[in-house]
């Protein structure tokens, strides 16, 4: 397990200091060793239910770009012996572990990412926060959507999105559950397109205690209930 976290997060560290350059990753480096110590953010917690009427259709800008939707280690192989280049931000132990990985790409290069996780195992790398999630009733955490520097802005995120909503209902899956940042405004105006529930949350954290407090939001319509373990 501990070799997992340490690959997973070696991955994710090369991608972004080649993806975004040495300035970016050296200030996202000391924000995450400061918050090993003490975390204070907040967030909206979102969740949605999966229904035929909420799907849609998008076509993104860039011509050719297509998505693999990845739910075993041996698709990853599979991909990678017909040279996809995944880059080092998607994790074949994660997949292994339960999450689906919905990728993006153009000229087979990986450009957006988002994994889904289905199981509390790959949920911990997913979304962290501590919401609950009924695996056994179809609900799944999603989380880890990033779009590479020289693509954004294009419709990846958009295009992976109304693939995903049709891919994980037909799945059997019955609901989304995510978290964003609220400063993360990209992300927030993608997910108010198709109207899910949502509630602003503050997550406070020294060491291993957990404080989460819940926020009301003005408007009514956008809240909802949620458990959180
Ligand atoms: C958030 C992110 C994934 C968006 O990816 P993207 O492929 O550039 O997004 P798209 O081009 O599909 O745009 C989707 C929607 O996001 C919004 N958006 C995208 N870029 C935006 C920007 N710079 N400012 C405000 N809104 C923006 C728009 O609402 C857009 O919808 P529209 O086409 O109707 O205007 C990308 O910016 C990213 O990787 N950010 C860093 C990592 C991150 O924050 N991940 C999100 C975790 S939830």
């Amino acid at each position: 397990m501990m070799f997992t976290k340490l690959s997973v997060l070696f991955g994710r560290a090369k991608y972004i200091l080649k993806d975004e350059g040495a300035v970016h990753f050296i200030g996202l480096a000391f924000s995450r060793l400061r918050r090993f110590v003490y975390s204070d953010k907040t967030y909206y917690y979102y969740e949605k239910e999966l229904t035929e009427q909420d799907e849609f259709d998008f076509t993104p800008k860039i011509p050719g770009a297509t998505l693999e939707i990845i739910r075993t280690p041996e698709q990853f192989d599979e991909l990678v012996d017909r040279g996809y280049r995944f880059g080092s931000w998607v994790s074949k132990q994660l997949i292994g572990l339960g999450a689906i990985a919905f990728c993006v790409f153009v000229q087979r290069e990986l450009c957006h990412i988002t994994l889904a996780a289905t199981t509390a195992e790959s949920k911990k790398y997913v979304d962290p926060f501590p919401f609950k999630v009924d695996f056994h009733k179809g609900e799944v955490c999603i989380g880890n959507g990033r779009t590479s520097n020289k693509y954004r802005g294009q419709g990846l995120f958009n295009y992976m999105f109304s693939r995903l909503f049709h891919f994980l209902r037909e799945e059997g899956k019955t609901t989304i559950k995510f978290t964003i940042t609220i400063n993360n405004i990209p992300s927030q105006n993608e997910v108010a397109k198709f109207n899910p529930k949502r509630i602003k949350l503050r997550y406070i954290r020294v060491f291993e205690r957990v404080y989460v407090k819940v926020i009301p939001l003005a408007d009514i319509n956008n809240s909802g209930k949620c458990a959180f373990s």
